[in-house]
C-alpha cells in the first residue's frame, strides 16, 4: 500500500519560478529593493481584493509589525484563540501587549465571537482573529463587536490565501490582515510574509517600520521611526510571482477533492469534519480538520492518526496543547478565559495538510479506503 499510494510533494515549483528568479539574478539587486517586491505586493494585495500590501521577511514578523504600527503595547490586551500558531500570541507579548485567550467554537476551530465579547475590558485594543485551516472566522459577528466596542478588527490570515467570506477575501474584512509564505503553506517562498490593509497611513507606517525606519523621498540614512529590516527579497518575491498564479487552480483541485474524500466517508459515524459556513464562498483548504468521536468511530485520535502514519498519508494530531499550555506561556503575561472547546480538540483533532489535496483523484479514493478498512478490521 505504502509503494502504490503516489502522496504529492510540497512544495512545487517550474518553470515560472525558474524565468521570474532569473529575472532578478540579471539584474544585480537581489534584494527588498528588486521591483519584483512592489510587483508582487501589488498582486497579492489585488488578489485579495485590498488595496495596500507590505511584505516582510515571515508571518511571525507581519504580526509584530502591524501590532507595532497600530501603537499597541503596554498595558493593552489583545482577545486572541486558544488555538492558533504560538507566534499569534507571542506576536502580542512581543509587543509589550497581553493576550487573552478565548475559545473556540468547537467544529469551525475558529475564535468564538460570544467569547471573544466576553473577554473585552478596559484595556481591549484589538481582535486578532484566526481563520484556522483556511475557512474564515465569523466576520460578520466579528466585525459587530468591534465597532460596537470600540476595537480593532486584526486578521491573522497565514492559512486563508484565497478564502473568502461572501466573496470577499480574506484580509480585506478587518482593519489588516497578515500572511504567511513559509514553506508549508499554501504558496511559499520558504519563508515571506506580508500585511494587507485598506488603510494607507498604516501601510505606509508599516513599511517604515520594516525598512529600518525610513520614509520614501528621505535619504538612505535617514531613520526617522525605531524600525528594523524585515524585507522580502526580489528572490523570494520572484518565487512568490509564480506561485500565487498558480494558487487558483491548486485551491480548485484542493476542494474537489476535499469534498471527493468527505463524501466517500459520509456514511462513517464519528469523524466530524470542520464545520463550513455557508457565507464562506472559497476556502484555501489549508488544512483538511477533522475530529474524532471515539465512542462512534470505534477509534482514538492518536489510534487513527497512527493508522494514517503506518499506510503513509500525512496527518497530523493536532497541536499538541493550546496556546496557553506552552511553556512560555507559564512566564509571560496573559489573561486566559475558560476554553473547553479547544482543550477538547487538543484531544480529538487532526488535520490531513493541504498537498494531499492535490493529489490525483485515485489517492482519495486509497485514502478512504485505508479508513474504512482499518475501521472495519477492528
Ligand atoms: C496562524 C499562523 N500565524 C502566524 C504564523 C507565523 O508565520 P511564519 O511561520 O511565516 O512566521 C503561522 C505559521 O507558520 C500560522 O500558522
Amino acid at each position: 500500500m505504502l509503494e502504490e499510494m503516489q502522496i504529492p510533494q510540497w512544495p512545487v515549483a517550474d518553470g515560472r519560478e525558474r524565468e521570474l528568479i532569473e529575472e532578478v539574478l540579471q539584474s544585480r539587486q537581489w534584494g527588498g529593493y528588486h521591483e519584483m517586491v512592489g510587483r508582487f505586493e501589488q498582486q497579492f494585495a489585488a488578489f485579495q481584493h485590498c488595496l495596500y500590501g507590505v511584505s516582510a521577511v515571515n508571518g511571525s514578523m507581519t504580526l509584530e509589525m502591524l501590532l507595532s504600527s497600530l501603537g499597541i503595547g503596554a498595558g493593552d490586551e489583545v482577545i486572541v484563540p486558544a488555538i492558533s500558531f504560538v507566534s499569534t500570541a507571542t506576536a502580542v507579548s512581543r509587543v509589550g501587549a497581553v493576550p487573552v485567550f478565548v475559545d473556540i467554537e468547537p467544529y469551525t476551530f475558529n475564535m468564538d465571537p460570544e467569547r471573544a465579547e466576553a473577554a473585552i475590558s478596559a484595556k481591549t485594543k484589538a481582535i486578532l482573529v484566526v481563520h484556522f485551516g483556511g475557512p474564515l472566522a465569523d466576520m460578520d459577528r466579528l466585525q459587530g463587536i468591534a465597532s460596537a466596542h470600540g476595537l480593532l478588527l486584526l486578521e491573522d490570515a497565514a492559512h486563508a490565501q484565497g478564502s473568502e467570506w461572501k466573496g470577499r477575501r480574506a484580509g480585506s474584512l478587518g482593519l489588516a490582515s497578515s500572511f504567511s509564505f513559509q514553506n508549508g503553506k499554501v504558496m511559499t517562498a520558504g519563508e515571506g510574509g506580508m500585511v494587507l490593509t485598506g488603510d494607507e497611513s498604516l501601510a505606509a507606517a508599516m513599511r517604515s517600520f520594516g525598512n529600518c525606519g525610513r520614509r520614501p523621498g528621505a535619504t538612505f540614512f535617514h531613520h526617522f521611526i525605531l524600525g528594523t529590516n524585515l524585507r522580502l527579497t526580489g528572490l523570494q518575491a520572484a518565487v512568490l510571482v509564480a506561485q500565487l498564479e498558480r494558487l487558483p487552480s491548486q485551491i480548485a483541485t484542493r476542494a474537489r477533492n476535499a469534498a471527493l474524500l468527505m463524501e466517500e466517508l459520509r456514511d462513517l459515524e464519528g469523524i466530524h469534519w470542520q464545520d463550513i459556513d455557508p457565507r464562506i464562498t472559497a476556502n484555501s483548504w489549508y488544512l483538511l480538520l477533522g475530529r474524532i468521536d471515539e465512542r462512534k468511530f470505534g477509534m482514538s485520535r492518536d489510534e487513527f492518526h497512527s493508522m494514517l502514519q503506518e499506510a503513509g498519508v500525512p496527518c497530523t494530531p493536532f497541536y499538541p496543547h493550546t496556546l496557553y499550555e506552552n511553556p512560555v506561556y507559564r512566564r509571560t503575561p496573559c489573561r486566559v478565559e475558560p476554553c473547553p472547546n479547544a482543550e477538547a480538540c487538543i484531544r480529538d483533532a487532526f488535520w490531513l495538510p493541504h498537498f494531499l489535496l492535490l493529489g490525483e483523484e485515485e489517492l482519495m479514493h486509497e485514502v478512504a479506503g485505508v479508513i474504512r478498512r482499518a475501521i472495519v478490521r477492528r
